[in-house]
């Protein structure tokens, strides 16, 4: 896994090989589920994921009559269908294949992609700093290849709403098929636009409130005007950024606007372990960086956060500092 650039209008590589066997034969999709999940045994039309001895993970769409080709021979899908997951299939040529519905953590780095995925460690960040409860009203941009829409749409569930904006047309495009492939089909919660965010959002007749605001695009700090309009008093905006500059542009920006709480920055590092008798130490491949989450609360129209009691650090805002400057506020004081 490796990070996204700065405008993440790129491809990564993902650590386990994943081979989409597509099949040619014509299959019912299976009904669609608000969570993405389904239990039961498995159906022609849905997706599972094969792996191999070695740990190579193959995803596979079901089809009644397909055929998993392999260098060692070939696995029947109808082997598959109609059993529970689970279980181990093995190829005509002996390999043995572990047969799993994958979770959604897994969906989201093997899907296919335009745009770099924000990560599973990041998108559970994400949902709890922005509190994402059911039955909120979301905004995110861009949507890229739609991980993090998935966890969006099952975190608000049937009750709420994501709204998300994506300037280009073919990652739109893929995040709406990843969207469908996961829940089965759009979900109604869900509503996607292709063009700029704040174009957009200035184009509506009437502003439309929003609970939480996630934004994982170059500049995020170009939008903070048009979101504050929306975001209701206390709603949360986040701002998911590969940069320490762009963290610093977003950061200075909320705080110039005076209608936020101090932001605050973070970043997560997850480190895998592994567990083998006496081996019991961290693995080798962490991931080293992925991104920052910069967040902050939108406070009640005419009000501004007090201000805050510890000076800035000497120097922080010295003559070579060019970022945007916050006068400094008297206490209590009303912005429109
Ligand atoms: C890193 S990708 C988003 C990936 C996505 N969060 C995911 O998990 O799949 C960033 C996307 O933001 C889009 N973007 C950048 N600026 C935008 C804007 N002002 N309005 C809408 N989309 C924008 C880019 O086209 C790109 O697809």
């Amino acid at each position: 896994m490796s990070a996204g650039t700065a405008d993440g209008a790129t491809t990564d590589a993902v650590t386990d090989a994943v081979t989409d066997a597509v099949t040619t034969v014509d299959t019912p999709q299976p009904a669609p589920v608000p969570s993405g999940v389904r239990i039961g045994p498995l159906r022609a039309g849905e997706r599972i994921t094969l792996t191999d001895p070695k740990g190579r993970r193959h995803s596979v769409l079901l089809a009644e009559g397909g055929t998993f080709h392999t260098t060692k021979g070939g696995v029947s899908h109808d082997a598959l269908i109609g059993g529970p997951e689970g279980v181990v299939v093995t190829s005509v040529g002996g390999t043995a294949f572990l047969a799993l519905r994958p979770l959604l953590n897994e969906f989201t780095v093997t899907m296919p992609r335009g745009a770099a995925v924000i990560y599973p460690k990041d998108a559970a960040q994400i949902l709890m700093a922005c509190d994402v409860f059911p039955g909120a009203r979301v905004v995110e941009a861009g949507a890229g290849s739609g991980a993090l829409t998935c966890s969006l749409l099952r975190a608000v569930g049937p009750t709420g709403s994501v709204r998300s904006y994506e300037r280009r047309d073919d990652f739109a495009a893929q995040a709406r098929r990843n969207v469908e492939s996961f829940f089965g089909s759009a979900p109604e919660a869900w509503d996607l636009t292709v063009g700029d965010l704040v174009e957009q959002l200035e184009a509506e007749p009437e502003p439309r409130p929003v609970d939480r605001v996630v934004l994982d695009m170059l500049a995020p700090w170009e939008c903070v005007d048009a979101l504050a309009e929306r975001l209701v008093p206390g709603g949360v905006l986040l701002a998911y950024v590969a940069t320490t500059t762009q963290l610093a542009r977003t950061v200075e920006t909320l705080r110039v606007h005076g209608g936020f709480t101090e932001p605050e920055a973070t970043e997560t590092l997850l480190r895998a372990w592994h567990a083998e008798g006496l081996a019991v130490r961290p693995r080798h491949d962490m991931v080293g960086h992925t991104g920052f989450l910069v967040s902050a609360r939108r406070m009640a129209p005419g009000f501004t956060a007090p201000a805050r009691k510890r000076r800035p650090a000497p120097g922080a805002y010295g003559e070579d500092y060019t970022g945007p400057r916050a006068a400094a506020p008297a206490e209590g004081s009303a912005r429109g």
